[in-house]
């Protein structure tokens, strides 16, 4: 068996996952799995096919056809969709918004976690989501639940939307979050929801660097 943990990290839009997933995996020499570019991933698939959102076998095919990948490049990571690098333009707000449309479709959901499931088997994954700890990883040995109250969780994003240079109206995207949130916390298959052996931090007023601390603390205990 591998010494190395995996790491489930899951939360609403915006509590700070991806961000604290990256630096972790990195100073651990972890895998980091963002595992809602996936989903984002097929997403931008269905708008450019133009696949009928509720037609799960074409979606399925999709994936399928177009393969997901990741790379670790010096900026960051990066997503491809059948070898084009996609990193920006799953970012897009119509992607953004008909993702959790896709994301609630049990197929889909069934093929992404199978691939999540595989690239976790030997250990040693920091993976972010909504289902990572519950279902993806149920045997995770570390399981996050990161929050913020939403008009922090809509701050973070709006700040860093004016940094991109990505025109917004803050109470928009403040509705948006919520929206998103109470949908993927409320369809049938997988519901964002906490898992009853993860620890929860509430990130609001935290910075980046004491939130990768606190779980960086629990890691170091799990592998003591
Ligand atoms: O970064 P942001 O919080 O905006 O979202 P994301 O992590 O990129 O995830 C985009 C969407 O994918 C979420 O709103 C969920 O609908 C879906 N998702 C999911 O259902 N399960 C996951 N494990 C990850 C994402
Ligand atoms: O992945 P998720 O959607 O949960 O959030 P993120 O993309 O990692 O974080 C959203 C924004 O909040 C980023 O611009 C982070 O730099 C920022 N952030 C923050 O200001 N303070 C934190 N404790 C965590 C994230």
């Amino acid at each position: 068996m591998s010494d190395k943990l995996n790491i489930a990290i899951d939360g609403p839009a915006s509590s700070g996952k991806s961000t604290v997933a990256k630096i972790i995996a990195k100073d651990f020499n972890y895998i980091y799995t963002d595992t809602g570019a996936m989903y984002r991933s097929v997403t931008y698939l269905a708008l450019k096919y133009q696949v009928d959102f509720t037609d799960e076998k074409a979606l399925v095919d999709l994936i399928h056809r177009y393969p997901i990948t990741f790379k670790q490049a010096e900026g960051g990571q990066l997503v491809f969709v059948d070898g084009q690098d996609v990193t920006m333009a799953i970012r897009l707000p119509e992607v953004t918004q008909h993702v959790s449309q896709i994301a609630a479709l049990k197929a889909v959901r069934q093929e992404l976690v199978k691939q999540q499931q595989s690239i976790a088997k030997a250990g040693g994954v920091v993976m972010d989501g909504r289902d990572i700890g519950t279902v993806v990883l149920p045997d995770a040995q570390v399981k996050i639940f990161l929050n913020a109250s939403v008009e922090e969780r809509a701050q973070r994003r709006y700040k860093e939307n004016m940094e991109k240079g990505i025109a917004c109206d803050f109470d928009e995207l403040k509705e948006a979050i919520a929206k998103r949130d109470y949908y993927d916390s409320h369809r049938e298959n997988s519901p964002l929801k906490q898992a009853s052996d993860a620890i929860a931090i509430d990130t609001t007023g935290m910075s980046i660097d004491e939130v990768v601390l606190a779980i960086e603390n629990i890691a170091k205990q799990k592998l003591n």
